[in-house]
């Protein structure tokens, strides 16, 4: 075990609300995915999370809230917003709002925008640092900038290692696929990435829900290429070839030797938590990855669009 990862004990919490404190980041472990935590107010600590994740400065951060009331510090909240935060906070759902005039808040964190992306996480640990610290932390997935997402302390550990003074850890990510992205600043909310909360969950609520466009960058996850381990993937594949690493879905019978089912009962829920984690291992092991059909239903939708992003080449 890596010497920077800590059990999430109420010390190592008091501990990692210490650091926070003096500007330094710390990585916490959420619901969703492990996160780079830093004082959003202050700016350094900020430029250093974009520094380490080594993140392209136009892609703005999410800030982690206790409650409506510290998210009231920093966006304005319509009635639309509080409809969305009364089913589903705390929990895997980020809105992107207006941000407040008076917001005491690095002008890193928007990246030069109008509209702040605030999301109120239920993890116990997550909270009782947001609690004990009493202001919002901007955080970002705790991976290299376009890399898989860590749902483990040790992924932090390996992708990050020691630039990260400390890591909680409280195992694995209970759902281990990002929140979905909502676009409230409108009359009618916009989907901006899917996640792990589901689009009839918030349609459910809050009506018709139209997909953003995505012609132009406003959410790096938006980028073709993202969530992206170093092997290549190909998708929608029923057999491994000849040096490929398999990541099954379903009853699936392959003769492949490390066979990494990621539901082998087909349950989609199960499937998102066991994603991130099965490809940083097979990643490891295979430059070439096939991945099996995942149905475009549910969660699923999330899944195939990290799995799309994962599989598409980048420009030399
Ligand atoms: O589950 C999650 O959301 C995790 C955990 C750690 O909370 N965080 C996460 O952060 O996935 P990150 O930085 O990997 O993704 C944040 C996304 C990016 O796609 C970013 O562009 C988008 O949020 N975003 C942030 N502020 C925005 C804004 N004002 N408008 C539109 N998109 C925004
Ligand atoms: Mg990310």
């Amino acid at each position: 075990m890596s010497d920077n990862i800590f059990i999430a004990t109420p010390e190592a919490i008091e501990q990692a609300v210490e650091l926070l404190k003096n500007g330094e980041m710390i990585a916490v472990p959420t619901e969703t995915v492990y996160g780079l935590a830093a004082d959003a107010e202050n700016n350094q600590a900020v430029a250093n999370i974009y520094a380490v994740k080594q993140r392209p400065q136009f892609n703005p951060l999410i800030i982690h809230v206790t409650d409506r009331q510290m998210a009231e510090r920093y966006a304005y909240i319509s009635t639309l917003a509080a409809k969305l935060m009364d089913a589903f906070w705390p929990g895997p759902l980020t809105l992107v709002m207006p941000r407040r005039d008076t917001a005491s808040l690095s002008p890193l964190v928007t990246a030069g925008l109008t509209s702040i992306a605030i999301r109120c996480p239920a993890a116990p640990v997550a909270q009782a640092v947001l609690r004990q610290f009493d202001r919002a932390f901007a955080a970002p997935s705790a991976n290299p900038s376009g890399q898989l997402s860590p749902t483990h302390a040790a992924h932090v550990a390996a992708g990050l290692g020691a630039a990260v003074p400390m890591i909680l850890d409280a195992g694995p990510s209970q759902s281990g696929l990002e929140s979905t992205i909502i676009d409230v600043t409108g009359e009618r909310p916009v989907l901006l990435r899917p996640g792990t909360l589901t689009i009839d969950q918030v349609e459910e609520v809050a009506g018709i829900t139209s997909v953003s466009a995505g012609n132009k960058i406003i959410a790096p996850g938006m980028m073709s290429r993202h969530y992206a381990p170093s092997a290549k993937l190909r998708l929608n594949a029923l057999t491994p070839r000849a040096r490929e690493g398999f990541l099954g879905f379903g009853p699936i019978e392959t003769t492949a030797p490390d066979n990494f089912n990621l539901s082998p009962s087909g349950d989609l829920v199960e499937a998102a938590v066991n994603l991130f984690s099965y490809l940083h291992r097979l990643d490891t092991q295979y430059d070439f990855i096939a991945v099996a059909p995942i149905p475009q239903q549910g969660i699923g939708i999330a899944i195939n669009d990290r799995l799309k992003r994962a599989a598409t080449l980048i420009d030399k």
